[in-house]
Parts: C-alpha cells; sequence; structure tokens
C-alpha cells in the first residue's frame, strides 16, 4: 500500500451534519464514504447476526460495543475500493475505537490523515434530528424544514419513499447527545495532540459547512 492513503474522520455529535457533508465531500475528494451507522442499518434491513446484535443498543441511542463495531468496520476497510483511503462518518466513536484503527492503518503504514470536528449546539441537533426524513431506496438524506425534497415523502433523486429513523425521536437524541458528550468528545483531545483536528462551525447552512469542510481538506 502507498503512504498517499487518506483517511479523513468526520467527528460530530448526532445531526450535526456529518452524513449530508460526507455525501458531498465523497465527490469532492473521490473517496468511499465509510458510515458505521449505515452500516449496522444495512445489517438490521438484511437481518444479519450483526444487525440483530446492534439493534438494542441503537433502539436506545447507547453505542454498540466496541468489539463489534471495531470488527465491521476494519473489515470494511478492507475493501478494495479503500486503496486511495476513506471518509469516515461516526467511527471511531471511543478512544478504544481509534486506538484500534490506529493500529490496523499503522499495519498498513497509515495513519489518519485529518479529523473534522463539526460542531453545533445541541438545540439545534434536536431540531435536525427530528425533522430528518431519510430515502428508504438509496438513502439520502432530507430534513423537512432545512432540506426538503420538492415533493413531500418522496425522494427527489431517485423517487424512492421517505422514512423516519426509529432513533430520530427527541427523547433518544438526548440520550445519543449525552452518550457523545461522554464517551466520543475525549477524541477531540486524542486527535488534537496528534496534530490532525479541524475545528468546523456546524452551525451554518449546509452550503456555507460544505464550503469550510473543503478549505480544510484543500492540502490533501
Ligand atoms: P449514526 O447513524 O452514526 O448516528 P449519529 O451519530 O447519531 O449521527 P446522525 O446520522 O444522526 O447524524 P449526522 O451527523 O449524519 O447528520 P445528518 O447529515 O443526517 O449512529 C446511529 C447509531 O448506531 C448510534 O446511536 C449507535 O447505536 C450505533 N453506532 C454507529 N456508529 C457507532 C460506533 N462507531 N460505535 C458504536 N455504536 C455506533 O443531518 C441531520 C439532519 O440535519 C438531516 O435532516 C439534514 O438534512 C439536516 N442538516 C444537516 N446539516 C444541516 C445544516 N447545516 N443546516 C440545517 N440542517 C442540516
Ligand atoms: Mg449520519
Ligand atoms: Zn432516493
Amino acid at each position: 500500500m502507498s503512504e498517499d492513503r487518506t483517511f479523513v474522520i468526520l467527528l460530530g455529535p448526532p445531526a450535526s451534519g456529518k452524513g449530508t457533508q460526507a455525501a458531498r465531500l465523497r465527490e469532492h475528494m473521490e473517496l468511499p464514504h465509510i458510515a458505521s451507522g449505515d452500516l449496522f442499518r444495512y445489517n438490521l434491513k438484511n437481518e444479519t447476526t450483526l444487525g440483530l446484535q446492534a439493534k438494542a443498543y441503537m433502539d436506545r441511542g447507547e453505542l454498540v460495543p466496541d468489539d463489534i463495531t471495531i470488527a465491521m468496520v476494519l473489515d470494511r476497510l478492507e475493501q478494495p475500493d479503500t486503496h486511495q483511503g476513506a471518509i469516515l462518518d461516526g467511527f471511531p466513536r471511543t478512544i478504544t475505537q481509534a486506538e484500534a484503527l490506529d493500529r490496523a492503518l499503522a499495519e498498513q503504514g497509515d495513519k489518519v490523515t485529518r479529523v473534522l470536528n463539526i460542531q453545533v449546539p445541541d438545540e439545534v441537533l434536536v431540531e435536525r434530528v427530528t425533522g430528518r426524513r431519510i430515502c428508504k431506496n438509496c438513502g439520502a438524506t432530507y430534513h423537512v424544514t432545512f432540506n426538503p425534497p420538492e415533493e413531500e415523502g418522496v425522494c427527489d433523486v431517485c423517487g424512492g419513499e421517505l422514512y423516519q429513523r426509529p432513533d430520530d425521536n427527541e427523547e433518544t437524541v438526548r440520550n445519543r447527545i449525552r452518550v457523545y458528550r461522554e464517551q466520543t468528545a475525549p477524541l477531540i483531545a486524542y486527535y488534537n495532540e496528534k496534530g490532525v483536528l479541524e475545528e468546523i462551525d456546524g452551525d451554518q447552512s449546509i452550503d456555507e459547512v460544505t464550503e469550510e469542510l473543503k478549505a480544510a481538506v484543500a492540502d490533501l
């Protein structure tokens, strides 16, 4: 493997815009978008053992145990489409996951290139979560107020039906935010010490956040 592989991590609380922005950065950087939450939902939809193991945790807004999560994501990173690197969304989420990722990348002569920390105030997060709608067919993300589809309930991209994630209710999102502060926020200091952290103001329009992110990876 070459030393040029680029691994960009999108860090940020639930509904900070990781998935929305990763879909745009994927085109811009020509790297695959790997989202641990999407991998779990895919497994759940296909009723795999992994999906069934993850379900109870996801429904409560708790983290799926590290061993299950690490094995799933490292397996995905073995796929040939990651030969130039990847954009990681929602992983790592604990120090244990970050250390496992560092070890796996080091084995290939690689390391985390940049971590983009998307910051958004809690009250904005709750509003974003409760209005989110997702295409059943292609996974495109909308918001009933901030990013509505042209026709209510129908995907602009593929015409698929839009649905609401079962964990996108106010009670669960408050727990997800709490879990984020306790278990994931320590990663900010972890990556800052490694000199790879960039702060991004996520409390702007979707386009403005995209511009800030593009500027933060312009030298890669
Ligand atoms: P996951 O799917 O990763 O959920 P999350 O981290 O809670 O993040 P979201 O997907 O909710 O938000 P997002 O940042 O992608 O925001 P989006 O772009 O959609 O994880 C789900 C569960 O899986 C976890 O709770 C856990 O159980 C498990 N899990 C996953 N990874 C794990 C791991 N590593 N370890 C253990 N367990 C794990 O945007 C949100 C909404 O806001 C959308 O409607 C969008 O249109 C709108 N929006 C976006 N940007 C803006 C903007 N700038 N202005 C206005 N609206 C905006
Ligand atoms: Mg997401
Ligand atoms: Zn669609």
